[in-house]
């Protein structure tokens, strides 16, 4: 396999963006990345989308999406995985150019969600219909389920969900491209209007549209298009129990675990070589979740981590210092390549006031579902 690179990235605002369609969402931020690399054709194109049909009546993205970038005749597919298509778009697009394939390739990922669709039950369908949806359950109510789960196992408290947020919405304040972009109290987000108990509005990322991109090719080619190119290390995929009520523990999230070890063994490091994370805080439970599938605590401990400052910035492990789901937006085909795009800008010191020193290796993880499937990438400065 050849070493690749991510050598540009372009990303629209966050938000309620009610003045611009799907379509040029995605040709926001797909021309702002080959911009950046003075590219005007590539070998092919990954769309990350989970319900183009469902929120907005759009399916067969790729070639609508190519045809919109000027580019009709380049192969493109869309990638679907629930919340983690962008990142299953990006694990695509990498295999692609590490493959000898193709050279130049871009991953972007899209969602449009604030179009009048009935947005609680489209995200639905990537739960289980039989036995969950059929009965009444929503997302917050499933997640609202593993936090139960989470409280029961190790004692974790509404404030600590509220921590995890709080932190967020900090990272968020700094965060340009950010949907909410405001900080909020432990008293605030403890006192917001009840969603599925125990999670409250501040616990729930929100609906959001928005796009991003990342333009990949070899390592070897990479200073013709720019002086900081980012590699891929490693890139791991797991599926999971799809049903909560099939998992031993619905609180430890065994594809996000697989999916971990697989990237780590594939990148050559290890948790502790990891400089800064952005992890999939659809909910702010799934955080301390995710941190412990990752193998950054013991099950349990990611509590006193957010508690002890450890995954703020200036901590140890600075942990969605884009703000995350939470505070940045959750546009959930797009929020893969996000992640990625965050994790670029930090690796290349462009992370502004959110900057973390010296970051050299950073880590993406993007989760279909509750956890039925989960994507982790790992990137180095080069
Ligand atoms: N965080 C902070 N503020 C939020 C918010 C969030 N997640 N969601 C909405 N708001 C704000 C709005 O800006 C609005 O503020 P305003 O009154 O000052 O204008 C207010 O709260 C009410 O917004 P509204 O859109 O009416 O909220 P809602 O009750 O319809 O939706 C949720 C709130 C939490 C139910 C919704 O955001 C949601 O479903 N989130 C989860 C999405 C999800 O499941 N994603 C997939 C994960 S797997």
């Amino acid at each position: 396999m050849r070493e690749v690179a991510i050598v540009s990235a372009g990303m629209t605002p966050f938000g309620e963006l009610w003045e611009t369609s799907l379509r040029n969402l995605f040709v926001q931020a797909a021309r702002e990345a080959l911009e950046k690399a003075h590219v005007t054709r590539v070998d092919g194109i990954y769309v990350g989308n989970m319900s183009g049909g469902q929120f907005v009546g759009q399916e067969h993205l790729g070639p609508l999406m190519a045809d919109h970038l000027g580019m009709a005749g380049v192969p493109a597919v869309r990638i679907e995985s629930a919340c983690a298509s962008g990142g299953a778009a990006l694990r695509t697009a990498f295999f692609d150019v590490a493959s000898g394939a193709s050279d130049l390739v871009l991953a972007a990922g899209v969602e449009k969600m604030n179009d009048g669709a009935d947005v609680t039950n489209v995200l639905a369908t990537a739960a289980d219909q039989e036995t969950e949806v059929y009965h009444g359950v929503t997302f917050p109510g499933l997640y609202a389920m593993i936090a139960r789960a989470h409280m029961q196992a190790h004692g974790t408290t509404e404030e600590d969900l509220s921590a995890v947020s709080v932190k967020n919405h900090h990272h968020g304040a700094l965060s340009p491209r950010a949907q909410f972009r405001m900080e909020v109290t432990l008293e605030q987000v403890m006192n917001s209007s009840m969603v599925a108990e125990p999670l409250r509005l501040l616990h729930c990322s929100p609906v959001t549209d928005g796009a991003a991109a990342v333009l990949l090719c070899p390592l070897d080619r990479a200073a013709e298009f720019t002086d900081r190119p980012v590699k891929i290390l490693g890139s791991g995929l797991a599926s999971g129990s799809f049903a909560l009520a099939d998992r031993p523990d619905p609180s430890f999230l065994d594809a996000v675990s697989l999916s971990a070890s697989r990237a780590f063994q594939m990148a050559g490091v290890g948790v502790a070589d990891i400089d800064v994370a952005e992890v999939h805080d659809c909910f702010s439970i799934a955080e301390l979740c995710v941190l412990e599938a990752l193998g950054f605590a013991k099950p349990g401990g990611a509590a006193e981590l957010t508690r002890a400052g450890e995954t703020a910035l200036g901590g140890k492990l600075p942990v969605n210092t884009s703000g995350g789901l939470k505070s940045k937006g959750h546009p959930v085909g797009a929020t893969g390549i996000a992640q990625a795009v965050e994790i670029l800008e930090q690796l290349r010191d462009e992370a502004g006031a959110r900057q973390v020193k010296n970051a050299t290796v950073g880590l993406a993880q993007n989760m279909g579902g509750s956890g039925a499937s989960s994507v982790v990438h790992i990137f180095e400065r080069v």
